[in-house]
């Protein structure tokens, strides 16, 4: 190989560094947010995610059905594709797989600040978060 073959590979392999460099750091989803303390130990009630009755009532609430004012389909899509930008695509296995339910249970009680995701636990009981977050968890299933 001549020197200039050898420099010209060697632009060419930096090249490709830092293009797969770059390509794994703008996949490398950023960290979330680590759950405070008062919602840490919150747990889905045993059996739920798969109990039909749950389900069922998630799904109303999901739909604005038992309370209009109340109606995630707005912006997460009837299928949980969402409908408002930003909203969290909740068929999104690897998304979805991340947060914790501790984790959905607080963004869902104290909303997630700066975004249009409000705080619902002034109108949702702890046992409807639970039926609502059960119903869209079958989204990413
Ligand atoms: C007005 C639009 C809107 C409505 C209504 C809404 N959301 Fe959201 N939701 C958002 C947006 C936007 C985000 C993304 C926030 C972010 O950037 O983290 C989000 C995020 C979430 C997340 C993921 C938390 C996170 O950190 O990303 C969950 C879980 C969630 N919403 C559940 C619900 C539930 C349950 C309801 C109904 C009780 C609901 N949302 C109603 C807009 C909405």
């Amino acid at each position: 190989m001549t020197t200039r073959k050898i420099g010209i590979s060697a632009v060419i392999m930096a090249s490709v560094l830092v293009f797969v460099g770059g390509k794994a750091y703008a996949e490398d989803p950023a960290p979330l947010p680590e759950v405070p303390a008062e919602y840490a130990d919150k747990k889905m009630p045993a059996g739920w995610l798969t109990d039909p009755k749950v389900l069922a009532e998630g799904a109303l609430i999901y739909t604005g059905e038992v309370n209009p004012q109340v109606n995630c389909a707005s912006c997460h899509g009837k299928d949980g594709k969402p409908v408002k930008k930003g909203a969290r695509d909740f068929r999104d296995k690897a998304q979805m797989g991340r947060m914790s339910e501790a984790f959905w249970f607080w963004r869902v009680s104290e909303g997630v600040p700066k975004t249009k995701m409000k705080a619902w636990k002034s109108q949702l009981s702890e046992e409807q978060i639970w039926q609502v977050i059960a119903y869209e968890r079958q989204f990413s299933k």
